[in-house]
């Protein structure tokens, strides 16, 4: 089977002004999770969709989805975790509680804060994580990238050639996305800065997904200006 998992457990921080976590706020008015929601809806390869939300906000992602008329029967919202991965790793549970998982069963694991994921980036996901047990999605580098040791100075411009820049969906295969993070201990856990990290930190491969520039994650105010006009030709 196929799921995928869309983590909403965040607050938003750098987002300094809004009231509502970033997820909720409108892109020429509508909320960007359901920009999201609706894109993973739209591939019907995809069986159920998890959404992993903070637990006060859980009604009221219950009345967008309502709002905007999804389909309950196939997208279902789940308790976050108090990080990212755990966020993930909870959707994980609530498909082991509610599917007999087997081998070959993967889940794409989206931020909802990237509305701009396109279908093609979702199909590709698809078939890298089917083929490869584990793939991510990124873009090259086009930018020369520095390394600074004291924020002045450059000390060395690093080999673009072999940089890339990781967006999300990274998908897996369930069983051992579960056995790999399960495996780590909890300060293995808190240096995860993402979910393919729980593969290589056990030597495992990721297979790289080509991403596009217009699957930005909205992070800050200047990202819902350039998203605010992204909709308007999406
Ligand atoms: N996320 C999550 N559970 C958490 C923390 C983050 O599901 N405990 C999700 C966010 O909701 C977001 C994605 O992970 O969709 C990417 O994280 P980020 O952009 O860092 O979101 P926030 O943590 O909300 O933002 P900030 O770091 O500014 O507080």
């Amino acid at each position: 089977m196929i799921f995928a998992g869309i983590v909403a457990g965040g607050s938003g921080t750098r987002m300094k002004s809004v009231g509502v976590p970033k997820q909720f706020i409108r892109i020429l008015g509508k909320p960007m999770i359901i920009y999201t929601v609706q894109k993973f809806a739209e591939q019907l390869h995809i069986n159920d969709i998890y959404i992993g939300i903070k637990p006060d906000w859980h009604e009221f992602m219950d009345q967008l989805l309502e709002e905007y008329q999804i389909d309950r029967q196939r997208v279902h919202v789940i308790d976050g975790g108090s990080d990212r991965n755990e966020t993930v790793m909870n959707i994980v549970s609530a498909i082991k509680a509610k599917h007999r998982v087997k081998k070959g069963d993967i889940i794409l694991t989206h931020d909802a804060v990237r509305p701009f994921v396109t279908e093609k980036i979702i199909e590709d996901n698809i078939i890298g994580a089917l083929k490869y047990s584990a793939c991510g999605t990124y873009v090259k580098c086009i930018d020369t990238i520095i390394r600074s040791n004291d924020a002045e100075t450059v000390d060395s411009t690093l080999d673009r050639s072999t940089l890339y820049r990781a967006q999300t969906p990274q998908s897996f295969d369930i069983t051992l996305l579960d056995k790999y993070y399960n495996q780590l201990d909890d300060e293995q856990k808190s240096k995860l800065t993402d979910t393919c990290s729980i593969f290589t930190s056990v030597g495992e491969k990721i297979h790289i997904v080509d991403g596009d520039v217009i699957n930005i994650k909205i992070t800050t105010e200047n990202d819902l200006i350039i998203a605010n006009l992204l909709a308007t030709r999406v």
